[in-house]
């Protein structure tokens, strides 16, 4: 009886396991962006009227300071492939080196840009801010 509980706990984590691992690449970024549908925006509103926290990390950022748009990593939220997680192509792009050696660098492995870079901040490490700042 013992060894049966512990046989079923053993299965159990093992179930968890792979499906921890087979669900978690679901949230990060993939080669395809992550569809999914806005809510209708009402006229006059932009980005920043909701996402505001978002909208000024992303003016202090470089992306911001290069005039590099909401739009172009999302899309547009009334179109049919607005991405809700944007592709490594998009960052592609842009930042082609970094994307190739995120997909053949052993030490990469399981990273996406945001595991190191956060979004919408996109610093460099040297460069992020300081806690409080
Ligand atoms: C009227 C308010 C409003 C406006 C304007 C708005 N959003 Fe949103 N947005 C929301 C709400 C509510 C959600 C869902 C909750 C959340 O994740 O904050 C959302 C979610 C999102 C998501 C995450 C989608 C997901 O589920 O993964 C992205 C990306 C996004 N918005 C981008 C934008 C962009 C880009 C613009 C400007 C073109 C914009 N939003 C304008 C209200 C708004
Ligand atoms: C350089 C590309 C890029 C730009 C420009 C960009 N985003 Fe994002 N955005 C991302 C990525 C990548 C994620 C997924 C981040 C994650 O899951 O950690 C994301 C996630 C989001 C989300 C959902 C997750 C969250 O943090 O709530 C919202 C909402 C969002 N972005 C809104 C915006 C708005 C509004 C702007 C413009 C002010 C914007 N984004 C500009 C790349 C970008
Ligand atoms: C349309 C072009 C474009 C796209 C798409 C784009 N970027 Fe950038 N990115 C830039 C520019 C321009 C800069 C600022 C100049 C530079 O440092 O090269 C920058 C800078 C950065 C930096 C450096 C920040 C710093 O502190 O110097 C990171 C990290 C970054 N981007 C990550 C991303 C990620 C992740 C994505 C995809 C979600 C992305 N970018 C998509 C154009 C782009
Ligand atoms: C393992 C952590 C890590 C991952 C994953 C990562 N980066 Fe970086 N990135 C860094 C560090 C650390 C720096 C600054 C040090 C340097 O100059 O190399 C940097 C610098 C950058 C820069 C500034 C230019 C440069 O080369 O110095 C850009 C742009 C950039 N990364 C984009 C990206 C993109 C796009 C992705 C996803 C394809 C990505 N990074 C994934 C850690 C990471």
């Amino acid at each position: 009886m013992k060894r049966f509980a512990a046989r079923i706990f053993g299965l159990s984590l093992f179930a968890f396991l792979v499906l921890a691992v087979a669900v978690r690449p679901a949230t990060a970024q993939q080669d395809q962006p992550t569809i999914v549908h806005h809510r209708l925006i009402p006229a006059g509103d932009t980005c920043a009227t909701c996402h505001k926290v978002i909208y000024d990390q992303w003016k202090a950022s470089p992306h911001g300071a290069n005039g590099i748009q909401c739009t172009v990593c999302h899309g547009e939220t009334t179109a049919e492939d607005f991405a809700g997680m944007p592709a490594l192509s998009t960052c592609a792009t842009c930042h082609s080196d970094q994307v190739a050696q995120l997909k053949s660098d052993p030490f990469m492995k399981g990273k996406t840009c945001v595991s190191c870079h956060q979004a919408h901040i996109f610093a460099e490490h040297q460069k992020a801010p300081t806690a409080g700042e």
